[in-house]
């Protein structure tokens, strides 16, 4: 009953922030870093310790081996593992499938088969503290990746002292930085109706996940704070996915034709979804419409120098893969880790969408 009622708690939150009366009084915004290239990475951790590591097992865990995004970060991770001395054989990477039940018992097998780390990128956000139940327990370290568990969770892992950290990007940065890159143009070269409003459309990644929450909050504040005066026309869940993201511009450009001055997207598979919605309604991006995403997939950035699309910001899936791996090596060599291990976004625009292409190798 208790789990019952929680699980009914977080549906009725992520069913709360869906629609266009998006509350922006909770929490403080993120820093805004300008356009850069992304920082230079930090060497291996463990160069010495090579011998050591090509025994260990790892086990890892991906919400959706489908999602774009978490396919480049588990191929870097992957990767990555590799060139620090993990031995192919002994790293196991399973899909959740989009399936907490399923997840939940790819953990147990793991814990079962005896790995020495686990590395999770949970499917349900909201199921992390089963799932550090049942690691700790098992006197397994673990590293927690891309889906953030919640304060409390977080909070459980210092006071208890437990070998569990969570690695990632603050998305409310990334949320600024989209607001950004649309308030930079200016209301004159956005206001295509005249009515004195940026006239938006907004679709969400999955509203479990906190990446969703924020991106669609801050990305909006983000104009308010620039000074401009915003209208949701539309705001709906396309889940990550580049079809569901088509589908639903398609929609909205239908229904609100030519009033539609800005498409937000929580994430880049979902504005390429939305870009081809776009050019079949005969809309053009920079002419009459714009258009930002999050990722910095390479087609994306291809898109952002072409002008086709607007903006992304990067979601530094290398920076992010290599510290869970420092991080997993720390905790395998007694180094120990905190427990939060963040990263920056990056600012996409023309101006620096080469630099990111070049660094995506
Ligand atoms: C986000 C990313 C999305 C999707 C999501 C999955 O950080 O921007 O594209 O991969 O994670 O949780």
């Amino acid at each position: 009953m208790k789990k019952f009622l929680a699980i009914l708690a977080s549906t009725l939150m992520a069913v709360s922030l869906i629609g266009c009366g998006t509350d922006t009084s909770a929490g403080e915004p993120a820093a805004t870093a300008e356009p850069e290239a992304p920082a230079a990475q930090e060497p291996a951790a463990a160069a010495s310790t090579d011998n050591d590591l090509s025994s260990k097992k790892v086990g890892v865990c991906i919400y959706q081996f489908s999602d774009n995004f978490m396919t480049l970060f588990r191929t870097e991770l992957e990767n990555y593992l590799i060139s620090l001395g993990f031995s192919k054989d002994n790293i196991t990477i399973a899909d959740g499938a989009n399936d907490q039940a399923t997840q939940t018992n790819q953990i147990q097998n793991f814990i079962t088969d005896g790995v020495d780390v686990l590395i999770i990128n949970p499917v349900n956000s909201s199921s992390a503290s089963t799932i550090t139940d049942m690691v700790v327990d098992a006197k397994i370290p673990l590293v927690y990746i891309n889906r953030e568990p919640d304060a409390d969770e977080e909070a459980r892992w210092q006071s208890e002292n437990w070998d569990v950290t969570y690695v990632g990007c603050d998305a409310r940065q990334s949320g600024t930085m989209q607001g950004q890159i649309i308030a930079d143009l200016g209301l004159d070269a956005i206001d295509f109706n005249g009515n004195g409003a940026v006239d938006y459309i907004m679709i969400e990644g999955d509203p479990e996940n906190v990446d969703a929450q924020y991106r669609t909050e801050f990305s909006v504040k983000a104009l308010e704070d620039a000074g401009l005066k915003v209208n949701c026309l539309s705001d709906q869940v396309g889940n990550w996915d580049q079809t569901q993201g088509q589908q639903l511009v398609a929609n909205a450009l239908g229904q609100y034709a030519n009033d539609v001055e800005v498409v937000f997207c929580n994430n880049d598979a979902m504005a390429l979804g939305a870009l081809q919605a776009i050019n079949d309604a005969g809309r053009t991006v920079g002419k009459d419409i714009y258009l930002v995403g999050v990722d910095a997939l390479t087609e994306v950035c291809e898109d952002v120098l072409a002008g086709t699309i607007t903006g992304t910001v990067f979601n530094d899936h290398i920076a992010q893969s290599h510290s869970a791996a420092d991080a997993a090596v720390n905790y395998l060599t007694g180094a120990g880790n905190d427990h939060y291990i963040g990263c920056d976004y990056v600012k996409v625009t023309k101006d620096n969408a080469q630099s990111i292409l070049d660094s995506l190798g």
